[in-house]
C-alpha cells in the first residue's frame, strides 16, 4: 500500500487490527476495500447490499439525497430534453456523445440489426396466448444465443460490440412480437425508414390492413421513456447481469437474467403494479384507506411507485415523467382519472409524516405507467418496455465488467446458521 493511500482501521474480535485501503471516486461516498478480509478470520455481512459497492464504474452516478442522475457525467434532465435514446445508447456504451458521423454510423448499425431470425417465430408459438410477455422475453432473449454462435467469444471486442448492437436493435422487435402474439395479430416487421421509437410503435400498432400513423408527440414521449429507463447504476437487474456475466456466460443469457430480475414488483414490475394500485383505489376518496394499509406493518401492501433504495429525495426521472404525463394526456385528449388519482395520492402522501420520515418519494415507475397507458400500451407490457430501455444499461455494465482487468467470478460468502455437524439417522430410527 502506498504511503499516501488513505486507510480505515478495522479492529477484529480476535484483537487483530487491519489497515484497509479507502478509495474515493469522482462523486459519492468513499469505499473501504475489504478484498483482503478473506485472509483474516471474518467476512462482512450486508444482506441486500445496502452498504456495499460491488464494482468501480464510469457509466452512471446517482446522488440519492439530492435527486441527481448523471450518465457519463451528463444530467438526465438535459439528456431527456435534448437527446434521443440511440444517442444516449452510444454515450452509455462509448463514454462520449457521438459526433455527426459517429451518430449516423451507430444509427445505421442498429437499424440493420432489427430483424430477428424467422425461426424465432416458432418459439412464440409454444407459449399460451395469455402468457405474461416478460415470460416470453426471458425465453426468446436467452434463445438469441442459439442463433449467434459466430459472435459469442466474450474476450473478443468485436464480438462484444456486435452482441451489444444486436441486443439494442432486436429488443423492440421482440417486445412488439410479444404484444402482437398476445392479441393474435400478425407480427409486423421492422422498417429501416423509421426512427427507433417510431419503429417500435409501428411494430406494436400497425396492421397489414392499414398503416399506423405514429403521433409525433407519442413517438417523442416513447423515446423519452426509453431514455429515462436506460440505466441506473447497480440496481438489482444490472447487478444480476454483472453476476451472470462474471461466470463468462454469453451476453444474451446475461440479458435474459436481467429481464428475469427486473420482472419483480419491487423493481421493474412496479410500473404495472402502480396501475393496478390506482385502479384499485378507483376514486380519490379511497386514498386514505390505501395509505393506512401502506403504513401497516402487518399488511404486505406497499405504495407502488413510491420509495427507492437510493433516492431519499424525488427521483429526477419521476419529475420529468410527471410533466410528460400531462403533455401526453393533453395530446391524446384523454382525461385519465388514474392521473388525477396519482396527482392527489402524491400530494397527500408527501404531507404524511410516515412517508416524509422515511424519505419515500415517487420514483420512475409512479407516472410511467399512466403515460404508457395513454400511448395505448397494455399494462402487462410496461415491464417489457422497461427491459427494452434498460438493455443498453445492462450491456454497457456487462461490457465494462468484461473489459475490467483481473475480473473474476463473483461469489459472495455467507453467515451459516444451520445445523451443527451430525451423523446420518437410518429411516427406522427417525
Ligand atoms: C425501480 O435500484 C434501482 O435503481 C431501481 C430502479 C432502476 O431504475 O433500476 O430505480 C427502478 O425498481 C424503482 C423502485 C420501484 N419499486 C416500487 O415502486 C415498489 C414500492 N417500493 C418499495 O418496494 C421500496 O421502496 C423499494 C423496494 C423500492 C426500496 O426498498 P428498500 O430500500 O428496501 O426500502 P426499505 O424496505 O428499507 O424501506 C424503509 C422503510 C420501511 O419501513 P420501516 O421498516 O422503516 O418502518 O420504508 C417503508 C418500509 O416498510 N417503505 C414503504 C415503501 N417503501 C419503503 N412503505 C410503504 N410503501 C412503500 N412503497
Amino acid at each position: 500500500m502506498s504511503d499516501n493511500q488513505k486507510t480505515a482501521t478495522l479492529s477484529l474480535p480476535n484483537n487483530e487490527s487491519l489497515q484497509l485501503p479507502v478509495y474515493e471516486g469522482t462523486y459519492g461516498a468513499p469505499v473501504i476495500d475489504i478484498g483482503d478480509l478473506n485472509k483474516s478470520s471474518v467476512f462482512t455481512f450486508d444482506p441486500g447490499f445496502r452498504s456495499t459497492a460491488s464494482c468501480r464504474s464510469d457509466i452512471t452516478f446517482i446522488d440519492g439525497s439530492n435527486g441527481i442522475l448523471l450518465h457519463r457525467g451528463y444530467p438526465i434532465e438535459q439528456l431527456a430534453e435534448s437527446s434521443e435514446y440511440l444517442e444516449v445508447c452510444y454515450l452509455l456504451l462509448n463514454g462520449e456523445l457521438p459526433n455527426e458521423t459517429q451518430k449516423q454510423n451507430f444509427y445505421d448499425e442498429v437499424t440493420h440489426h432489427t430483424l430477428v431470425h424467422e425461426q424465432l417465430i416458432n418459439f412464440f408459438n409454444g407459449f399460451p396466448r395469455n402468457a405474461h410477455p416478460m415470460a416470453i422475453m426471458c425465453g426468446v432473449v436467452g434463445a438469441l444465443s442459439a442463433f449467434y454462435h459466430d459472435t459469442l467469444d466474450i474476450q473478443n471486442d468485436e464480438h462484444r460490440t456486435n452482441s451489444a448492437l444486436r441486443l439494442i436493435a432486436k429488443m423492440p422487435t421482440l417486445a412488439a412480437m410479444c404484444y402482437k402474439y398476445s392479441v393474435g395479430h400478425p407480427f409486423i416487421y421492422p422498417r429501416n425508414d423509421m426512427s427507433y421509437a417510431e419503429n417500435f410503435l409501428n411494430m406494436m400498432f400497425s396492421l397489414p390492413t392499414f398503416d399506423y400513423e405514429p403521433n409525433p408527440v407519442l413517438t417523442q414521449t416513447m423515446d423519452k421513456i426509453f431514455i429515462l429507463h436506460a440505466d441506473h447504476e447497480q440496481n438489482a437487474s444490472t447487478s444480476t447481469v454483472r453476476l451472470a456475466g462474471s461466470s463468462g456466460a454469453n451476453p444474451f443469457a446475461c440479458i435474459a437474467s436481467g429481464i428475469a430480475a427486473l420482472w419483480g414488483p419491487a423493481h421493474g414490475g412496479a410500473n404495472e403494479a402502480v396501475i393496478h394500485m390506482l385502479e384499485a383505489i378507483e376514486h380519490p376518496k379511497n386514498i386514505p384507506a390505501f395509505l393506512k394499509r401502506a403504513k401497516d406493518k402487518d399488511d404486505p401492501f406497499r405504495l407502488m411507485g413510491f420509495g427507492h433504495r437510493v433516492y431519499k429525495n424525488f427521483d429526477p426521472r419521476a419529475k420529468i415523467m410527471r410533466k410528460s404525463c400531462h403533455d401526453v394526456l393533453q395530446a391524446v385528449g384523454v382525461n385519465d382519472q388514474l392521473f388525477d388519482i396519482a396527482l392527489q395520492l402524491e400530494d397527500i402522501a408527501l404531507k404524511d409524516s410516515y412517508f416524509l420520515d422515511r424519505k419515500l418519494y415517487p420514483n420512475v415507475d409512479f407516472y410511467s405507467g399512466i403515460i404508457m397507458k395513454a400511448i395505448g400500451i397494455p399494462t402487462n407490457m410496461f415491464s417489457v418496455i422497461f427491459a427494452l430501455s434498460r438493455t443498453v444499461g445492462w450491456v454497457a455494465h456487462w461490457n465494462e465488467m468484461i473489459g475490467t482487468p483481473g475480473q473474476s467470478i463473483s461469489r459472495p460468502r455467507q453467515l451459516y446458521t444451520g445445523a451443527a455437524k451430525r451423523d446420518f439417522v437410518p429411516l427406522n430410527q427417525r
